[in-house]
């Protein structure tokens, strides 16, 4: 079969820029670990307060240098909205909601979940570096949004 050359290099072409793209892929979730939020079950948000481990929000050291952090977000605010680990904690964030749907944004990781009520979200983060990253509501919940903001501390 005769394949004209110009259709030939666009061909090659199309391939060359699929291939990139995978790779860009590829590198992005093994590499930067850029992923989708575990799903981490449902619960029921009227009786949050009541079912564990949301009955007492807080940090959790689950091993040394492993931390869990039981979180949850209302109108405006997060609990605990101020969380200190040393410095190369792995902290896995499970959060959910008993209102609307909020949003966690933190500085600087790749932490940004929505959280809605009803499910629980889950991400991991090491902090290999020392500092203070902020943490938001990304999502729009109301006439408090901007106020509903905390704090990682990441102590050396
Ligand atoms: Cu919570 Cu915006």
């Amino acid at each position: 079969m005769e394949v004209n050359p110009y259709e030939r290099l666009w061909i090659g072409i199309s391939v060359a820029a699929l291939i990139v793209m995978l790779v860009a892929l590829a590198l992005a979730g093994f590499g930067l670990g850029v992923q989708l939020p575990g799903d981490a079950g449902t619960l029921d948000p009227r009786k949050l307060v009541e079912q564990p481990p949301f009955d007492k929000p807080g940090v959790y050291e689950l091993a040394p240098e492993k931390y869990q952090v039981i979180m949850i977000a209302r109108a405006w605010q997060f609990n605990p909205a101020k969380i200190e680990v040393p410095v190369g904690s792995e902290v896995t964030f499970r959060i959910t909601s008993v209102d609307v749907t909020h949003g966690l944004l933190l500085d600087g990781t790749n932490v940004n979940v929505m959280i809605i009520p009803g499910q629980v979200s889950e991400m991991t983060h090491t902090f290999k570096k020392a500092g203070t990253y902020n943490f938001y509501c990304h999502e729009y919940c109301g006439t408090g949004h901007q106020a509903m903001f905390g704090q990682v501390i990441v102590a050396p």
